[in-house]
């Protein structure tokens, strides 16, 4: 096929994802006096931050005054299961409290303390309380202020945007190719420095918090373009998603009730979590609560649906109507008022702790290619505390902003190469001009249901070698032969799933081939059938390889401080 026409559009920086990291990296890069451009998926401020609900991590010691740095740094890297670059976390912890002021600086609200400061409450795995929150829609407060700031700076926002390739050009990142959702056209953005900002992968998996468009993106384009990733096998299930309705299963609960006082208690109404972890209980790290759920379910002990109880009628109405607001609505919908009856909970596919591989200017291992928040790894190690991620995007988001700014100050424009651009967009035309295949809906309830199935929270060799023998399969037999219902490239969702399968493919190829790799249990990564000889105390790094194949390759940890015991 010859040439697909397509518009190019020419910046500085170019930001790859609309979410808290990416608003804030396009916020960044923009002081610098620079021609910004920000692509969403979503209409600009949809992204999946705004459904972050608990909180912010940062040790400001408003409410425990012996709160510091350093603690959180402990704390991070002890519920990191010592997987995290301890270069990065520090990173993290130090720069946290600069970052939420800024918000505050551009409208942000967050809960006071009765004398006035930023409101902290506490969050499992955590010495004091320190996360902070506006009531239990915090990510939602952020998002809003992002997008305004956005909105009142120089950076030209492209919405509805699908970006579907990383083009590289002698080594360095020069561009992504992408299809504008609404009219089908192909587009080809060019920078000097781009910022990978995509997020995660929940939806990778049958049960999830995440929404819709969280399918890996940012994982597949950096794989396909050469870059590095780390501990991808590392999925955070969050302990809490709603079990009922049908519909809703799988959508956060957040951390947040357990924070305020709710207690789990089994069919028996029993609390069990004094059976597993009797020194922090419900506020045990979200790996330790959410397998301690799935063995009251396993065992009989669960509710009639599947999860556990979740109950907060013990507790003062005004903490219940003031800091859990969100939660009663949600629950209302579901016929359930959580003031006086427990909410059914069982786990859900919440984070990613492994991604793109970044160094501590949040570079990846391709020069000019940036990355900041979920779409990264290294960060949070095997376990992410609750609260970490939303510091996480404020923080790498400006580090990645900052430093793609001054790449692009440095470098000029590179070339782009149109045979590579006009193969891309062959690609994404033929699933729509292929006659006979593959629907994308069919083709993605296979995956997320293998994957949901057999890599789940409790994994073994059997299930493991399973995924991976099928998403091989998949990778070559199914996506090959996606085919698009409708022939038409104007808002045409179909299409849109068909291109985002091809990424989930690779995304959940990483992850089963890594946890197959990993043989010990460690952090979120649990095998039932654990080798005693393995310690886990090492990363995973996974790149594709000259051949074409997934290379995985264990790494040393970066260790700063605090040696593993
Ligand atoms: O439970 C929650 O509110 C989620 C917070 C987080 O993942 O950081």
């Amino acid at each position: 096929m010859s040439q697909l026409p397509y518009k190019t559009i020419l910046c500085d920086v170019l930001v790859v994802g609309a979410g808290g990291a990416g608003c804030r990296a396009a916020i960044e890069a923009a002081k610098h006096n620079l021609d910004v451009v920000i692509i969403s998926k979503e209409l600009l401020g949809k992204a999946h931050t705004s459904m972050a609900e608990g909180g912010y991590n940062v040790s400001l010691g408003n409410v425990d005054p012996l709160d510091d740095v350093e603690t959180h740094f402990k704390d991070t890297v002890v519920g990191g299961a010592y997987l995290n670059n301890q270069e990065l976390v520090e990173i993290l912890v130090t720069d946290a409290a600069e970052r939420i002021f800024d918000l505050e600086e551009v409208g942000a609200v967050f809960d006071r303390t009765p004398e006035g400061k930023i409101a902290q409450r506490p969050f499992g795995k955590q010495s004091w309380r320190r996360t902070a929150y506006a009531s239990d829609r915090t990510g939602s407060e952020i998002m809003v202020t992002l997008t305004e700031a956005i909105r009142k700076s120089s950076v030209r926002v492209f919405d509805e945007v699908f970006a579907t390739k990383i083009l590289v050009h002698d080594g360095r990142a020069a561009g992504v190719c992408a299809v504008d959702l609404k009219y089908g056209d192909y587009l080809v953005f060019r920078a000097k420095a781009v910022v990978m900002a995509t997020g995660g992968a929940g939806r990778i998996f049958k049960v999830t918090s995440n929404a819709q468009l969280d399918v890996g993106d940012g994982y597949a384009m950096a794989y396909e373009a050469g870059a590095a990733l780390i501990d991808m096998e590392m999925i955070q299930f969050h302990p809490t998603g709603m079990v009922r309705p049908e519909s809703a299963r799988g959508r956060l609960v957040t951390e947040a009730v357990r924070g305020e006082g709710g207690i789990l208690l089994n069919n028996r109404g029993e609390r069990f979590m004094a059976r597993y972890y009797p020194q922090v209980m419900e506020l045990a790290g979200r790996d330790q609560v959410a397998r301690s759920i799935m063995t009251e379910v396993l065992e009989g002990r669960g509710s009639p649906d599947g999860g556990v109880y979740l109950s907060i009628a013990h507790l003062p109405r005004s903490v219940i109507e003031f800091r859990l607001e969100s939660m009663i609505e949600q629950f209302a919908d579901a016929g359930v008022d959580i003031r006086n009856e427990p909410m059914q909970v069982s786990p859900t596919a919440h984070h990613f702790m492994g991604g793109i591989l970044i160094d501590t200017d949040a570079q990846s291992t391709i020069p000019g290619l940036f990355a900041a928040g979920e779409c990264t790894g290294g960060v949070h190690g095997g376990n992410r505390l609750g609260g970490n991620a939303l510091a996480d995007t404020q923080v790498f988001g400006a580090l990645a902003g900052k430093n793609a700014a001054e790449f692009a100050k440095e470098h000029g424009l590179p070339p782009v190469d149109r045979d590579e651009i006009r193969d891309e967009f062959v690609r994404l035309e033929a699933m729509l001009l292929r006659e006979s295949g593959i629907s994308p809906a069919d083709a993605r309830e296979e995956l997320t249901t293998l994957m949901w199935n057999d890599v789940q929270i409790f994994r073994n060799e059997e299930g493991l070698s399973r995924a991976v023998k099928e998403l091989r399969r998949i990778e070559k037999e199914v996506v090959p032969n996606i085919k698009v219902d409708i022939q038409v490239k104007r808002f045409n969702p179909g299409w849109h799933q068909a291109i985002e399968f091809g990424h989930m493919v690779i995304t959940a190829r990483m992850v089963a081939e890594a946890a197959l790799m990993r043989k010990g249990s460690r952090g979120a990564h649990f095998r039932t059938d654990a080798d005693p000889n393995d310690d886990g105390l090492y990363n995973i790094v996974i790149r594709k390889g000259d051949d074409g194949e997934m290379v995985l390759e264990k790494r040393d940890l970066v260790i700063t401080k605090i040696p593993p015991p």
